[in-house]
């Protein structure tokens, strides 16, 4: 191959290489500097040969064969006859505080981006009052079909105590670290944080408000989370800790409270609304979950009774001063319990479903609702 023709061949490939994503960073690896090196030389056929250097930012990256073949079908683009060689090899300390700085687009310093100036990404976090009534489940869910039509979406499983989130969505990977900054894993084209992915398997965590306080901080400020279009913080029950934390550290989150029919569910989920008057955030409605059953012979039946998510909505709408909706009702579905428990959402894997279609009806209303002031700070302070 002539000097000239190799130059050429060279950048037509780089130019190719543009296009290939990090699977994790979803940015162009050409702009993340981790290509290296792109050399051209004789194959043993007698035809070209292409290597590709290629630095990871980790060298337990394990998404390095999706890298690969990647790489691989990039320079196929520009000649299929090419053999293509992909060389890994992992960032230096310095290279990975420069890739830490451009992502972080400033001196590398964690921000909590959501909780800036201009920031557009929508932060609704799914709180209840009592346990058990399908936070989670749900959270996971409207995360899938946001991101299954094609929006950013993040989720944190702020429930420290009881996380779930990761089996929920099939998550087994931890956290890339590029120097202090941590690169979630991606599940269903989700990113997910969660507590679980820190602590050795079948460890209970024993944390106090502080240390709840400084984890959730970490997972909003030393995690790339990227241009996020929505963010969903899955809470523990009630209007403990996290909650108040989830308040002060992002807020213009949005609260979605989940409820069962039952009243005396419904009753302390109004409760947990009302903390929205002191913590000055929006609510943006109320998800009623296990509200009905419709039994193999088409008998429907109301196994927590009826009218808790109406009554949650009623009774916040007249606390807050503000129309509270109740955003759906999904019912009791074996294909919702059985998606969660294999890491495959319902909302994603049987779509028509009556679980799931309710749920992507919900995550549309989460995307199509305005973005207004009402409840927000303002953060004006009087002049004396
Ligand atoms: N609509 C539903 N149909 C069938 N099973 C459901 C439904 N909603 C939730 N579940 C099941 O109920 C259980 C509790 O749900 P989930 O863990 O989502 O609740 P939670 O509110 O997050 O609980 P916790 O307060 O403990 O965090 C799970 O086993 C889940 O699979
Ligand atoms: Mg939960």
């Amino acid at each position: 191959m002539s000097q000239g023709s190799g130059d050429e061949l060279i950048g037509a490939v780089r130019n190719a290489l543009n296009r290939v994503h990090d699977p994790e960073l979803r940015q162009p690896i050409t702009d993340l500097g981790m290509v290296r090196s792109i050399t051209a030389g004789d194959a043993a056929d007698s035809g070209t040969r292409i290597t590709v250097g290629i630095d990871l930012t980790t060298a337990a990256c394990p998404l390095r064969h999706e890298l690969k073949s990647s790489v691989e079908q990039a320079v196929a683009s520009v000649d299929e006859s090419i053999e293509t060689v992909v060389e890994f090899s992992v960032m230096s300390p310095e290279q990975r505080v420069r890739l830490r700085a451009k992502l972080r687009g400033n001196d590398g310093s964690p921000v909590i981006p959501f909780a800036q100036p201009g920031n557009l990404t929508k932060v609704y976090a799914v709180a209840s009052g009592k346990g058990g009534v399908g936070k989670s489940s749900i959270t996971v869910n409207l995360a899938a079909a946001l991101a299954s039509d094609g929006l950013n979406v993040g989720v944190i499983d702020a429930d420290i105590h009881g996380f779930s989130v990761p089996r929920m969505l099939g998550v087994t990977g931890q956290p890339t670290r590029v120097d202090s900054m941590l690169i979630p894993p991606v599940a269903h084209g989700i990113k997910v944080v969660s507590i679980g992915m820190f602590t050795p398997r079948g460890r209970a965590v024993v944390w106090r408000g502080p240390m709840l306080h400084r984890a959730l901080e970490q997972f909003l400020a030393d995690v790339y989370w990227g241009d996020l279009d929505v963010l969903l913080l899955d809470l523990p029950p009630g209007t403990g800790d996290i909650a108040i934390s989830v308040a002060q550290l992002l807020p213009n989150s949005e609260l979605i409270l989940v409820t069962t029919p039952q009243v005396a569910a419904a009753e302390v989920a109004v409760r947990a609304g009302a903390l929205a008057t002191q913590t000055s955030q929006r609510v943006a409605g109320v998800i009623e979950n296990m509200s009905w059953f419709d039994g193999p012979d088409g008998t429907r039946l109301d196994v927590f009774g009826s009218g808790g998510g109406q009554l949650v909505s009623a009774e916040l709408s007249e606390t807050l001063q503000q129309d509270i909706p109740l955003l759906g009702q999904v019912p009791l579905d074996v294909s919702l319990r059985e998606g969660s428990d294999q890491g495959t959402p319902v909302a994603l894997e049987k779509p028509e479903s009556a679980s799931g279609e309710v749920l992507r009806s919900i995550a549309r209303k989460l995307v199509t609702r305005p973005r207004g002031l009402a409840g927000m700070s303002l953060g004006i302070e009087p002049v004396r």
